[in-house]
């Protein structure tokens, strides 16, 4: 938006200037803006010349990208492979590469390409073939998207001098717990990770403690760290649904942080109601094989002052129906205004 601001401001000064000194000149063609020549395969919109869309064109390669260019729109095309030389003339410019939905692969990658790139701030990758991610140089990137790829390695220290990155999603790959340890340490902005459908048995090691939101459901994932919580004070959002936890699996006291707003470990082996905080708001548990309700798992103590936040409470397709709550738990589970057993 600078860039177009600044466009305006020189049109409107050498406007100015030609009222005075160049009546016989044609203003409209002096002031012409130096704009990008857009590469024929693509379209550069009038309004908006810092972006090259190249969608849906039935491209088998990425066509070089013109000086100026900042944002490059390549979705849904067949690209197989990313040649040399393509980006040399925005290594330093280019803020966003979507690539999704193509069928590039790692060998097909050529050295001096995305590696290279210096500025770029969003990169969104998925739906293509690729094994391990792709990471550009810059340490602007904030945004990384490369689901549903093949991803089974994600080495650790890539992102390490990422310091704006927000945001990583790696859903819907082939990644184990051993082949992304270290792989989120670092980027001390990072607010979401999502790991669901992959092969983690453990939640990845070495997250960020800025990290608001977890999503690792669909894994494989059986017990948690006892204290894993306690290094994410920021941590929202936990999803850990369609996993393979059991009671043992779930240390004493791992779920007693104040951060959490919401909990999903439903489609999983539990058969007890795990102790939560006070002021978790969501809890989801169906589809376990609970058999038993205990209030302590929700209210240590029952008083007027002492009571759970909790808003929603899913205990749907366990052993258990809404006799088995004692009488007490209206008191300590005032707030609740759904507690669900069919
Ligand atoms: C790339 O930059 C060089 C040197 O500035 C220039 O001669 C060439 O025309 C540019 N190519 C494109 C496609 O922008
Ligand atoms: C990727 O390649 C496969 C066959 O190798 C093809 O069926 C599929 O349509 C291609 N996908 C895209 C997005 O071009
Ligand atoms: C990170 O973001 C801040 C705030 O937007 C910005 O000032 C800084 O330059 C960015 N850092 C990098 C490496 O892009
Ligand atoms: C939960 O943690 C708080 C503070 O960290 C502690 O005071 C409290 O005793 C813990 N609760 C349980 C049930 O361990
Ligand atoms: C919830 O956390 C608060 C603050 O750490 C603590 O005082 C309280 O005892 C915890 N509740 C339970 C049930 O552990
Ligand atoms: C209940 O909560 C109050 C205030 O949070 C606290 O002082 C008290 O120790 C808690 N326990 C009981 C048994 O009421
Ligand atoms: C379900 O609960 C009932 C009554 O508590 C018990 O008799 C039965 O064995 C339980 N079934 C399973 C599969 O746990």
């Amino acid at each position: 938006m600078l860039h177009l601001r600044v466009l305006l401001l020189a049109i409107l000064v050498s406007m100015a200037l030609c009222q005075y000194y160049d009546y016989d000149y044609q203003p409209a063609a002096q002031v012409e803006p130096r704009s990008p020549d857009c590469n024929p395969e693509c379209d550069c919109p009038m309004n908006f010349r810092s972006a090259m869309y190249c969608d849906n064109r039935n491209l088998k390669f990425i066509p070089i990208v013109p000086t100026g260019i900042q944002y490059l729109y390549l979705q849904n095309n067949g690209i197989e492979e990313i040649k040399a030389g393509v980006f040399d003339n925005v290594t330093d410019t280019l803020r966003w590469l979507v690539l999704d939905n193509n069928n590039i692969t790692n060998a097909k990658i050529e050295k001096g390409t995305i590696d290279k790139l210096a500025a770029l701030e969003k990169l969104f990758f998925s739906y293509n073939k690729i094994k391990e991610p792709v990471i550009p140089v810059s340490k602007s990137l904030d945004e990384l998207k490369m689901m549903h790829n093949k991803l089974n390695k994600f080495p650790a220290g890539l992102l390490t001098d990422k310091e704006n990155l927000t945001s990583v999603s790696v859903q819907h790959n082939e990644l184990t717990t051993e082949s992304i340890a270290g792989a989120f340490k670092g980027p001390k902005k990072l607010l979401s990770i999502d790991v669901s459908y992959n092969k983690l048995r453990k939640l990845p090691a070495g997250v960020p403690n800025s990290l608001e939101v977890l999503y690792a459901d669909n894994n494989e994932i059986d017990s948690i760290g006892a204290g894993y919580l306690n290094k994410l004070p920021s941590l929202q959002y936990l999803r850990l649904s369609h996993n393979k936890l059991q009671d043992s699996g779930i240390p004493a006291g791992v779920f007693n942080v104040t951060s959490l707003v919401e909990l999903d470990l439903s489609f999983n082996k539990l058969q007890s109601i795990p102790e939560i905080n006070e002021s978790l708001e969501q809890l989801y548990l169906q589809a376990n094989e609970i058999n038993k309700f205990e209030l302590t798992s929700f209210c240590k103590y029952v008083s007027p002052l002492n009571f759970s936040r909790l808003k929603h409470l899913r205990l749907d397709a366990n052993n258990i129906t809404h006799n088995n709550m004692p009488p007490e738990s209206s008191e300590c589970l005032r707030q609740a205004s759904e507690i669900m057993f069919e």
